[in-house]
């Protein structure tokens, strides 16, 4: 036997060279491992629990929870998020929704005065704003369902970081310093996240023993550690007593749910994105399928610009009539990602002149939510995006235990047809209804053909899902993730009829342009997004990985 396969070995040697060399194979699996988050300190966990043995799933829980910790602006275990699956062995993949559902006392008007006008602030601040969070839920289910090490070990990082503290930084300034009002007006907030009622300055060290030991009741209780018992009993009290109307029914009934996840195609790529209640995926299938009939690498500035902000702005205009819960609402989530659809949307598109957008309203941008992107050794990938909403989401903490209640109630349209904090109108799909999940705009998504496989994702609020676009666009050019990332941004969504951008993203004939076409522009003050993208070429085997220039995180490839 063994003399037969040395005899033949010469034709399996050339024949093994042979697949190595030719251009047409590709690689099993990655050379390195990945990770890309909005914060090193949740960089060095997500690796550190790889060395220890876990996969990308243990990762993203480990990834997860230092992020609840050190990013306390922009997600949290009072909070919740969607984590997009791959798992290398079978090629299974599933949309983890972590998502924070209304409570069961909740209802359309909860948030309108006997006029029937929206109390401003009402679904902002204070813990009336928040949903039940699905971050403890999402984090447990993660672990036991694909997971390799016990919970205990993957939360270790962020329990020892929370304990030891971490340094405030730059963003946390700013963040902080805009939501100060709320920040003072709850007791345990004030003192775990200022310094003697004011932001703290940069290098200070935030310590947080109390969500420490949150953190530490799960790791040895699960998810019931936190949504049932006297813990449970403990946030409900409190929630109740500042204003809220939760129940211990709300916590014990929370459920994660696994979604199949969106899917589309564009020039040859595969792109599985965030289900209902997230837009993302639908609204990011409809605007590549509305460009995939324009042979977009063949039109020329500006029409090519034009183009894909008619593409968002016809999108934006379905998510707003169409797209809630999916537990709640009939989706037509066929129809509105269908080819066909999209060519009817864009039959009206004209390549010289600005379509109009029906209504009218300002408002301002929020910059919150965080994303990470990770891809193992074995091929498995998570991209995820967690959110508590607003910056410091409510400002609410319940007290003795660390934990900073989401504002993700105003992802509901508080009364059909007007703006929540990011100018996004919703209709009756998304009304207000108790355990019902407020829509969302989070898109972790996985981009893959062949050859190359992309996980990408980025906060910041309605932008998200045109960011995710413009960043898929790029690598449909055959782009890197350092371009990406840093890619200068633009974005429409329906209403206000305009399209917001950062200031190097058009220059002054491209401005006029778009102008003379019926565009209205408007320049943003900051630049806006925090992009992390992992990206495995599968032809070598090399991975790649680049974290947005506009934030402090880090892509690490080891
Ligand atoms: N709270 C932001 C989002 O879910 O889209």
């Amino acid at each position: 036997m063994f003399g037969l396969l040395k005899q033949k070995a010469p034709w399996w040697g050339l024949f093994c060279a042979f697949l190595f060399l030719s251009p047409l194979t590709t690689a099993a699996v990655p050379d390195k491992a990945a990770i890309a988050t909005a914060h090193p300190l949740a960089t060095e966990a997500g690796h550190q629990i790889l060395k220890l043995g876990g996969n990308a799933f243990d990762a993203a829980v480990a990834v997860s929870a230092v992020l609840a910790v050190v990013e306390p602006y922009s997600s949290g275990i009072g909070g919740g998020g969607f984590w997009l699956l791959h798992r290398a062995s079978d090629g299974f993949e599933t949309m983890v929704d972590g998502r924070e559902r209304a409570p069961l006392a909740a209802h359309r008007d909860l948030y309108l005065d006997k006029e029937g006008e929206v109390i401003p602030g009402l679904s902002i601040n204070g813990p009336l704003a928040a949903g039940i969070p699905g971050e403890p839920a999402a984090l447990a289910h993660i672990s036991e369902h694909y997971g390799r090490l016990p919970f205990k070990d993957v939360l270790a990082p962020a329990i020892r970081i929370a304990r030891e503290g971490f340094p405030v930084e730059s963003h946390y300034v700013r963040m902080a310093t805009w939501r100060l009002k709320a920040l003072r007006a709850s007791e345990s907030a004030n003192s775990i996240f200022l310094h003697k009622g004011e932001v703290p300055a940069e290098g200070y060290l935030i310590r947080q023993p109390e969500l420490a030991e949150t953190l530490q009741r799960m790791a040895d209780a699960g998810a019931d550690g936190f949504y049932r018992g006297e813990f449970a009993e403990r946030i409900v009290d409190a929630v109740k007593l500042a204003g809220g109307i939760w129940s211990l029914e709300d916590l014990a009934s929370y459920r994660v749910i696994e979604r199949m996840p969106i899917r589309g195609n564009f020039m040859g790529l595969k792109i599985t994105s965030a289900s209902p209640p997230s837009s993302g995926g639908i609204a990011l299938i409809t605007m590549l399928n509305i460009l995939q009939g324009f042979n977009l690498p063949k039109v020329e500035e500006p029409q090519r610009t034009h183009l894909i902000v008619e593409a968002m702005r016809r999108a934006y205009r379905d998510r707003a009539d169409y797209l809630g819960d999916p537990d709640f609402v009939d989706i037509p989530v066929d129809a509105l990602t269908h080819p066909w659809y999209a060519a009817g949307l864009a039959r009206d598109i004209q390549m010289e002149r600005a379509s109009q957008s029906v209504g009218n309203q300002n408002h301002e941008e929020g910059r919150d939510t965080t994303h990470f992107s990770i891809l193992d050794r074995e091929g498995n990938r998570v991209a995820a995006t967690l959110s508590i909403n607003y910056p410091f989401g409510s400002g609410f903490v319940v007290p003795g235990t660390g934990v900073l209640l989401n504002d993700e109630m105003d992802d509901f349209s508080a009364s059909p047809g007007v703006p929540n904090v990011y100018g996004l109108v919703g209709a009756e799909a998304n009304a207000i209804a108790g355990g019902k999940r407020m829509l969302s705009s989070m898109s972790p998504t996985f981009v893959e053909d062949e050859q190359q496989v992309a996980v990408l994702g980025t906060p910041g609020g309605s932008r998200i899902i045109t960011m995710v676009l413009l960043g898929i666009l790029e690598m449909a050019e055959g782009k890197g993730p350092t371009d990406w990332v840093k890619r200068p941004r633009f974005h429409h969504q329906y209403l206000p009829d305009q399209i917001q951008y950062e200031t190097d993203a058009f220059d002054e004939s491209m401005r006029k342009q778009l102008e003379k076409m019926g565009h209205q522009l408007k320049p943003l003050e900051h630049d806006y997004g925090n992009m992390q993208a992992v990206y495995w070429n599968k032809k070598t085997g090399k991975v790649d990985a680049a974290s947005d220039p506009r934030g402090l995180g880090q892509a690490k490839i080891e």
